[in-house]
């Protein structure tokens, strides 16, 4: 049997799961099937979980994406633009598969990186682009080919829902629960996309395209984050019956998509006010299959990879 061949562009937290998860026991399907034909990041000697040492390395993402040995690109860059971009596109162009978990490049570009594969005839794979381990994508684009989406509203953001969840756990306020979670490595040390909706934003607007069969249209996604959520919001929310979830919604409205990222009011007793910690979580509302819900990890090493 052909062994795949992957390029591997980014090693980050991601990367570094990827080449665990590839020399680790072999999966039930394709186990043995796949090999790490060459690897690339920023920093070569960056300290590392894993050892990148058995693996021909490339200073240059493009040149990795170049190399016909490569059947697969696996862009874990990051960035909507920039060598990210420029690889993917390298790869496509010569009709090699891409596989991406980098939801600002197919939020922003999705639509021209398509129309590459379409041409070339390389597939371009980005489930762990929305809700890391949750299959979330292949669901939308082949399971419910048949049914029609009227509304998915999700928790996409694993570093929101841990803050909102953390405030009301602790009493602490947002500022505090902030550094927290930056000392211990959760959020970033720049947060802003995360916190910001931004992140969220770029989730939804890839799943707002599948769903509806339409354009990624991130330029209209209304966005609002978390940073003016309050204790007191939270607590009074509570009282009345509801939690302050950070909802990314696409939704059905006559012939037209409305996208929108916002701290929102939860019911109780409705699934999403369910999702706590780092989860993230997706509702889909469909005809005629009725709602159906997706729960699991949205970040980490492990589920992404
Ligand atoms: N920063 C993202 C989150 C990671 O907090 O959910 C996964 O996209």
């Amino acid at each position: 049997m052909k062994r795949l061949r992957i390029g591997l562009a980014g090693l980050g937290v991601v990367g570094g799961g990827l080449v665990k998860l590839l020399e680790g026991p072999a999966p039930k399907v394709g186990g043995g099937a796949f090999e790490i034909a060459g690897v690339s990041a920023r920093n070569r000697t960056r300290k590392r979980d894993v050892s990148i040492e058995p693996y021909a390395w490339y200073d240059d993402p493009v040149e990795l994406a170049e190399n016909p040995e490569i059947d697969v690109l696996v862009e874990l860059i990051g960035g909507s633009d920039g060598p990210a971009k420029k690889a993917v596109e390298t790869a496509l162009k010569r009709g090699a598969h891409v596989v991406t978990a980098n939801k600002a490049l197919i939020a922003m570009h999705g639509a021209e990186l398509a129309a590459l594969s379409e041409t070339h005839g390389g597939a371009l794979k980005f489930e762990a682009a929305v809700g890391g381990g949750v299959p979330i994508v292949k669901a939308l684009r082949e399971s419910l080919t048949g049914s029609r989406v009227n509304a998915i509203s999700g928790i996409l953001n694993g570093t929101c829902n841990f803050l909102l969840t953390e405030m009301e756990a602790s009493g602490h306020p947002y500022a505090e629960v902030l550094a927290e979670a930056q000392r211990m490595g959760y959020a970033e040390a720049d947060p802003t996309m995360d916190v910001g909706g931004f992140d969220a934003a770029h989730k939804i607007t890839i799943l707002a395209a599948i769903a509806f069969g339409a354009q990624p249209d991130y330029e209209h996604c209304r966005i609002e984050g978390v940073d003016d959520v309050s204790l007191t919001d939270i607590r009074l929310a509570f009282k009345l019956g509801y939690r302050i979830k950070l909802i990314a919604k696409a939704e059905r409205i006559g012939a037209g998509v409305a996208l929108n990222v916002r701290p929102a009011l939860v019911a109780l007793d409705h699934p999403l006010a369910a999702i706590g910690g780092a989860l993230n979580a997706a509702v889909v509302d469909a005809d005629p299959v009725g709602r159906l819900t997706f729960v699991g990890a949205g970040a980490g090493a492990g589920p992404t990879a």
